[in-house]
């Protein structure tokens, strides 16, 4: 762990950078205050429409990735070489997105980025996640259920595809640190209250 603690540091100070804020400040909205108050893809999308949304997924997807990368090119170990390395990297990145020192180690919830950066590591397990993720939103118009079956299966897949058992854990830790964020969806979700990403004029 301490030799990889520079990396773990850089991911989490690349995950911690908060694009839902990026493309919403400059627009006049603050997704902290409105909408879900979640800056996050989905309430920017709920707030700003979807196009503006889509680009904060890419964002909070693509610094995951970014971080990743960029451990890759420093230490030219493979995902397969070294998982305790990249689980690690992935971890820090979406712990960053969740307690942003530039928020006040408040953030999202976390699911752009692990989507990101499990695309990469996990494909073949993030894939079939993925594929539950839309099939929820899809029937119900609510990201929250889509996230949250997402998060659950993603350490199953990962699992039954044979990956190193550090990506489990690392998805299991990623998984229970959601469904704490998502705490306030899931009593909504429970009540028939909860808001989909569309948004209303
Ligand atoms: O990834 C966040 C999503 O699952 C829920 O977002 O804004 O509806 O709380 P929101």
């Amino acid at each position: 762990f301490i030799n990889y603690i520079h990396y773990f540091l850089l991911a989490y100070l690349l995950g911690s950078i908060p694009f839902a804020l990026i493309v919403a400040l400059p627009q006049g909205v603050d997704p902290r205050k409105e909408g879900s108050k979640n800056p996050g893809a989905t309430n920017v999308a709920r707030l700003l429409g979807k196009k503006w949304g889509l680009i904060t997924f890419l964002g909070d997807a693509g610094k995951g990735i970014f971080a990743l990368l960029l451990t890759k090119i420093f230490t030219s170990l493979s995902f397969k070489e070294t998982p305790e390395l990249y689980a690690g990297v992935a971890f820090f990145s979406v712990l960053g997105h969740l307690f942003s020192p530039f928020l006040k180690f408040k953030g999202g919830k976390g699911v752009a980025t692990t989507i990101g950066t499990f695309l990469i590591l996990t494909p073949k397990a993030m894939l079939p996640s993925l594929v539950c993720f839309l099939i929820a939103v899809l029937l119900s118009g609510f990201v929250s259920l889509g996230s949250l079956i997402a998060s659950a299966s993603l350490p199953i897949f990962i699992y039954l595809f044979n990956y190193p058992t550090e990506y489990i854990f690392s998805s299991i830790f990623l998984t229970v640190l959601i469904w704490i964020k998502h705490r306030e969806n899931i009593k909504r979700l429970l009540q028939g209250q909860e808001k989909t990403w569309k948004k209303r004029r």
